[in-house]
């Protein structure tokens, strides 16, 4: 099983933390790290069964590039190695942290987890891309969930399926000198429009506070955001 940490090095020690405390507890876990900077991955202590692998990727100098680009390098992991170390992917952002359980219940062969800001939105009002000369177009008339960027996995295979198709798409669309108006999420959601999930996950599994209210349904949240300043650690 495996969790990949992808962008914000900074964040990794809480992420890391947390996890031990929350995610996948008593499973064998590999978290692979994806990082331009693999000196200043911080050390945590692991408990048994499970390891930390850090993948050196080259850096971007935009966080959209960084983004897009985490498609590609999960793709060619996944054929160079993830396929043969472990079952399951998880693909999350690590400027987040586990605040509660999150464990087996979430895995499945593809599984996506609702954007939090667009759980109660109708589908008009989800920000997929609209414009048709894009790979990542969905008409207007189409759509089911809003799923984050942020978090998404399954089977090693399908995870493989989607990484590189949202891939090829967006080679496509840098040929074409354009980009989607959300970036790789625009393609992760296109992708599942059309490649049902076998598994979505509500928002508890993906909150922002900083961002929404809680309602009072959602007694639990799981992996929430840290609060961050984009500015700060792009510069
Ligand atoms: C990539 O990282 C290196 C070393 O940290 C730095 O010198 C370089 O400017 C960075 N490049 C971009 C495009 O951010
Ligand atoms: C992915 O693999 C291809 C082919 O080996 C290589 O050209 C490309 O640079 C790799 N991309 C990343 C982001 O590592």
């Amino acid at each position: 099983m495996l969790v990949l940490g992808l962008r914000y090095v900074v964040f990794l020690e809480l992420f890391l933390q947390t996890a031990e405390k929350h995610f996948m507890v008593g499973h064998r876990v590999t978290y692979y790290v994806f990082t331009n900077r693999p000196t200043d991955v911080p050390r945590v202590p692991l408990a048994e069964g499970r390891q930390l692998v850090v993948l050196e990727v080259r850096n971007y100098s935009r966080w959209q590039d960084v983004s897009m680009h985490c498609m590609e390098m999960i793709s060619n992991f996944s054929q160079q190695r993830f396929l043969l170390e472990v079952d399951y992917l998880v693909c999350m952002d690590v400027d987040m942290k586990f605040s509660d359980h999150v464990g087996v219940e979430i895995l499945s062969p593809l599984f996506g987890t609702l954007y939090p800001g667009f759980y109660r939105a109708a589908c008009e009002a989800f920000t997929y891309e609209r414009r048709l000369q894009f790979q990542a177009y969905i008409p207007r008339d189409e759509g089911d969930f809003y799923y984050a960027g942020g978090f998404f996995g399954g089977s090693v295979v399908e995870v493989l399926q989607l990484t590189t198709a949202c891939h090829q798409a967006m080679v496509v669309d840098r040929a074409n000198g354009i980009e989607a108006v959300w970036h790789d999420e625009s393609h992760l959601n296109k992708y599942l429009l059309y490649h049902k999930p076998t598994k979505v996950l509500s928002p508890e599994y993906l909150w922002d506070e900083q961002m929404l209210q809680r309602p009072p349904f959602l007694r639990k949240l799981r992996y929430v955001a840290v609060p961050k300043n984009h500015a700060e650690i792009w510069n």
